[in-house]
C-alpha cells in the first residue's frame, strides 16, 4: 500500500480516537470538548468515509444553539475541570453548558459539500439544519455587523486567537479586576507556541465583561471593549451565505433575506481594503484603525467569491518564502513568529479554505502549490495542530482532528500541476 494510503488510514484513526460518539474533540488533553468550527471540519472529514456520522456531528453542534441563534464556540457536553476557562467562568446562556461567543461560520459551506457527497442520505438532514443555520447567520447580521463589516467581540471568536491583528485593540484594554486564574494550555504545549500572559489576561477580562452582562447581544454590540472587523469572519460568512442560498433554492425556501445579506457583505468587503499595505486587513471599530496585517485571513477573499487579483502579488511573494503552506502571518513582518500559534505557523484548515477559493477562481497552479505544501507538511510531520511554515516542524497539539479532516477531504490528492517550490 502506498504511503499516501497509509496516511489516510491514520487520518481516519485520528477522527475515531477523538470521536466521543455524537461529537469530536479537537485533540485530547489540550481541547477536550466540542469546538464549533473544528466540528464542521470534523464532519467534512467523516463524510469521506461515514456520511451518517458527519451529519450527527453537525446535529450535535446545533443542539447547543442559543435561543437568539448563536452557536457557541465551545460546548461542554461533559463538565470537568480539565480545561480553562470552563463553563463556570463563561456562564453561557444556552441549552448546554457553553462559552458565550461564536466562531467562524464554516458550517453552511462544509454542510453543502457533505450533502453533495450523498444527496439522498443528506436530504432530510439538510432540511432540518437549514433553518438553524439561517438563524445563526441572522444572529451574525443582527449582532456582529456594523458599517458593512462583520466584527468579533473576542479574539477567540475569530478562531485566530493571538493573531497580531488584535494587538493594538487588546493593548487599549486595561485588564484590571481579572480574577486570579490558572492556565491549563501551557501544561500541554510549550509556552513559546502559545499566547502570552498579557494576551491571556485580556482574553479573560473580556470573558468577564460578557458574563457580567449575561451575554446580552444588544449590550455587547453597543458596549463591548473589543470590536474588530476580521476579514476571515467577513469572507467566511459571505461564502457561507452564498452556499446557504444555493441550499435554500434547492429546498424551495425563500432566500430573499440571504440575498440581502450577500449584497451587504459584498459591499462591505471593500472597506476591509487597507490601501497603505495593499491588502485586506482587520479594522478596529472602536479605535478606528487598521491592524496593518497581511495574514492568512487576507487571502480568504477568493473563498468568498471575490476574484480580487490584487492579493495574488502578496500570495506569490509569501509563498516563495515558505515550504509548508500559507503562514498565518506575513513572514516579512517584524511581528512574524514562526512557532507562535496564529502569529506565523501554517494551519491546514486555512490552507484548505484558501485553496478552495483559488481553485474556484481558476488559479489552479497556485491552488495546487498550496495543496502540495499542505500534503507535504502532513506527510512528513503528521497531524499536528499547526506547522512551522519554513521547516514544517509540527507545533501545538498533536493527533489533531481538523488536520486529519483536511487530509481526507482535500490534501491527500495532490492532482493538477502538483508543484512544490
Ligand atoms: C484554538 C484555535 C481555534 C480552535 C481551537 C480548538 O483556540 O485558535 O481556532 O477552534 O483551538 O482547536
Amino acid at each position: 500500500m502506498s504511503l499516501q494510503n497509509d496516511i489516510s488510514l491514520d487520518a481516519r484513526k485520528i477522527l475515531l480516537i477523538n470521536d466521543k460518539g455524537n461529537y469530536t474533540i479537537p485533540t485530547n488533553g489540550l481541547y477536550p470538548f466540542q469546538w464549533n468550527w473544528d466540528s464542521a471540519f470534523a464532519a467534512y472529514g467523516f463524510a469521506q468515509f461515514d456520511i451518517p456520522r458527519a451529519w450527527k456531528e453537525l446535529e450535535t453542534l446545533f443542539s447547543a444553539q442559543w435561543i437568539n441563534g448563536m452557536v457557541p464556540h465551545i460546548i461542554y457536553h461533559q463538565v470537568d475541570d480539565s480545561y480553562f476557562p470552563g463553563p463556570n467562568i463563561w456562564k453561557g446562556i444556552g441549552p448546554i453548558p457553553s462559552s458565550g461567543i461564536t466562531q467562524p461560520p464554516v458550517v453552511a459551506s462544509l454542510m453543502k459539500k457533505i450533502w453533495e457527497l450523498d444527496t439522498d442520505y443528506g436530504n432530510d438532514q439538510i432540511r432540518l439544519l437549514f433553518p438553524k443555520v439561517l438563524k445563526w447567520h441572522r444572529w451574525f447580521m443582527q449582532w456582529r455587523f456594523q458599517e458593512g463589516l462583520v466584527f468579533i467581540n473576542h479574539p477567540w471568536e475569530a478562531g485566530r486567537d493571538n493573531a497580531p491583528d488584535w494587538d493594538s485593540a487588546l493593548a487599549a484594554i486595561n485588564p484590571t479586576g481579572v480574577a486570579p486564574y490558572k492556565r491549563r494550555d501551557t501544561e500541554h504545549v510549550n509556552p513559546v507556541m502559545r499566547p502570552t500572559k498579557s494576551d491571556y489576561d485580556r482574553y479573560i477580562w473580556l470573558v468577564q465583561q460578557g458574563r457580567e452582562c449575561k451575554w446580552n447581544a444588544d449590550w455587547l454590540r453597543k458596549n463591548s471593549s473589543f470590536k474588530v472587523a476580521d476579514p476571515a469572519m467577513h469572507f467566511i460568512l459571505l461564502r457561507a451565505n452564498r452556499d446557504l442560498r444555493l441550499i435554500g433554492i434547492n429546498l424551495e425556501e425563500d432566500i430573499s433575506e440571504i440575498d440581502s445579506w450577500i449584497a451587504s457583505l459584498e459591499k462591505g468587503a471593500s472597506k476591509l481594503w487597507n490601501t497603505s499595505i495593499s491588502s485586506y486587513d482587520s479594522f478596529d471599530l472602536l479605535n478606528f484603525n487598521f491592524a496593518g496585517s497581511i495574514s492568512s485571513a487576507s487571502f480568504m477573499c477568493w473563498y468568498a467569491g471575490l476574484y480580487d487579483k490584487r492579493m495574488l502579488t502578496h500570495y506569490d511573494r509569501i509563498m516563495k518564502k515558505v515550504k509548508y503552506g500559507m503562514p498565518s502571518y506575513d513572514p516579512e513582518s517584524k511581528r512574524f513568529d514562526r512557532k507562535r500559534y496564529w502569529r506565523g505557523p501554517s494551519w491546514a484548515i486555512m490552507n484548505m479554505l484558501i485553496g478552495f477559493g483559488l481553485e474556484e477562481v481558476g488559479e489552479l497552479k497556485r491552488a495546487s502549490l498550496l495543496k502540495a505544501q499542505t500534503n507535504r507538511a502532513i506527510s512528513e510531520n503528521g497531524f499536528a495542530e499547526y506547522f512551522d511554515p519554513i521547516d514544517g516542524s509540527p507545533a501545538g497539539g498533536n493527533t489533531f482532528t481538523w488536520t486529519a479532516a483536511v487530509w481526507l477531504g482535500w490534501a491527500k490528492t495532490m492532482g493538477g500541476a502538483n508543484g512544490f517550490n
